[in-house]
């Protein structure tokens, strides 16, 4: 790694005496506060680093400016940027990551007001290596996420390519906008010779988000999971993304995390707040179902509110246009009541969902009391497949199917 250019700020501070006579005080101040004007900018951080391998990363982070170029990240290691406030970093080449049985992550990155460009750039998880069509539910260990994200300020024009399993795991400090992205795990569509027929690639979850003020927009997610799936947190807005061949954009209560998906399934969760949170604009293909909001039926004290579907266009849903569904693990199956449910509204711009022939259109599985409230349902056109049920709520308004 280089250092371009070096600074060394001089720190100065005197101590005041009172037994010091006050002009040579003064005078003192004077000279000090004219050296560190001349001397203190810019700081010793104000310098660019640049990462060609993991034993560049230490020095390159005391730098404001990182500059990645590609490498391979040796397997089993995990690529770990901790950043100076208001660092900018340039992706300047791929990055590939070594394979490894292990549980990763293989890229994690954190620091405050931190502008992150992949200048369109790979992050290659070799998924290929990985994959036997069971993710994290079995087969070997898979690292998961592949890359966990804790910045605020900006994360954009990044492509990931062949994640093990989870790809994004999102706990921003502050506000973040993730952009111009793309998650291509598209060869994971086809069996390989581990799979026994199914689909190689398995619980490949583009975005698992448990935070606050986020903005994901622009991207391209193509995956064999939930293009997005909110565990819990509020003020998180998705727009203008298209989610190809998963499992729709989720908001998921219990979904587990920061462990192996699914070891925890079942077990009860309490105080899980999901509220005001925007879908907007997004076209779904070809996946399970296009909106979907699913909470565990063994869920205490929790609740989701304040939900805005807006302009979204999905076209060949294979089992659901919309479910809303209380029963986890359970499809519609029996559902808890303790998760409070309310104000999930399709508003603004119509959204526009067909199913396949086989499919349901809009199926709502409610526990006793559990979703309250009117709903509006305005802005939602569901056409195809069957109508699908709706269970244990009269609150729905001006819609009909
Ligand atoms: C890692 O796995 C990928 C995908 O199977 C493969 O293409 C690549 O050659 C492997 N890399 C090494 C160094 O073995
Ligand atoms: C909501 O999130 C956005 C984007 O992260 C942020 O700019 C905004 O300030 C947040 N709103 C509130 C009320 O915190
Ligand atoms: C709500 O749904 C559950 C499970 O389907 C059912 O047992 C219960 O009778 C329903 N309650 C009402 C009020 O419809």
């Amino acid at each position: 790694m280089e250092l371009l250019p070096e600074h060394h700020a001089s720190h100065s501070s005197i101590l005041t005496r009172p037994s010091m006579a006050r002009n040579t005080i003064r005078c003192l101040f004077n000279f000090v506060s004219l050296a560190s004007l001349v001397l203190a900018a810019p700081s010793s951080s104000d310098c660019t680093g640049t990462i060609s391998s993991l034993d560049d990363v230490s020095a390159a982070v005391k730098c404001t400016t990182v500059n990645v170029n590609s490498f391979t990240v040796p397997a089993g290691e995990t690529f770990d940027l901790s950043l100076a406030t208001g660092t900018t970093v340039n992706m300047l080449g791929d990055v590939t990551f070594g394979n490894k049985t292990w549980a990763g992550p293989l890229f994690q990155i954190s620091g405050d007001s931190i502008t992150f460009n992949g200048n369109g750039h790979t992050f290659n998880g070799n998924g290929p290596f990985y994959w036997d069509g069971q993710g994290g539910n079995g087969g070997v260990t898979k690292p998961a996420p592949m890359i966990k994200i804790k910045i605020s300020g900006a994360w954009t024009n990044v492509k990931v390519l062949n994640s093990p399993t989870r790809v994004y795991s999102v706990s921003n400090p502050a506000a973040l906008t993730m952009s111009k992205l793309t998650i291509d795990n598209s060869l994971g569509d086809q069996p390989n010779s581990k799979s026994g027929g199914d689909a190689a690639g398995h619980n490949t979850d583009g975005f698992d988000c448990s935070t606050t003020n986020l903005v994901i927009e622009d991207s391209t997610i193509m995956n064999q999971d939930d293009c997005l799936a909110i565990n819990k947190g509020s003020n998180i807005t998705f727009q203008r993304n298209t989610c190809s061949g998963g499992h729709g954009i989720s908001i998921y209560l219990n979904r587990p995390v920061f462990f192996p998906p699914r070891l925890s399934q079942g077990s009860i969760s309490s105080d899980v707040t999901v509220s005001n949170i925007m879908i907007t604009g997004n076209t779904i293909i070809n996946n399970d179902q296009a909106l979907r909001i699913k909470t565990d039926a063994s869920s205490t004290g929790s609740s989701v509110s304040g939900i805005t579907y807006s302009g979204n266009t999905a076209t060949g849903m294979r089992q659901f246009g919309v479910l809303i569904d209380q029963s986890y693990p359970d499809t519609l199956g029996t559902p808890g009541t303790g998760v409070k449910l309310s104000g999930v509204n399709f508003v603004g711009s119509q959204n526009t969902i067909s199913v396949n022939s086989d499919a349901q259109r809009v199926a709502v599985n409610c526990g006793s009391g559990s979703c309250t409230g009117t709903w509006d349902w305005s802005a939602l056109e569901v056409s195809g497949g069957s109508a699908g049920t709706i269970v244990n709520f009269s609150g729905i308004e001006n819609f009909s199917q």
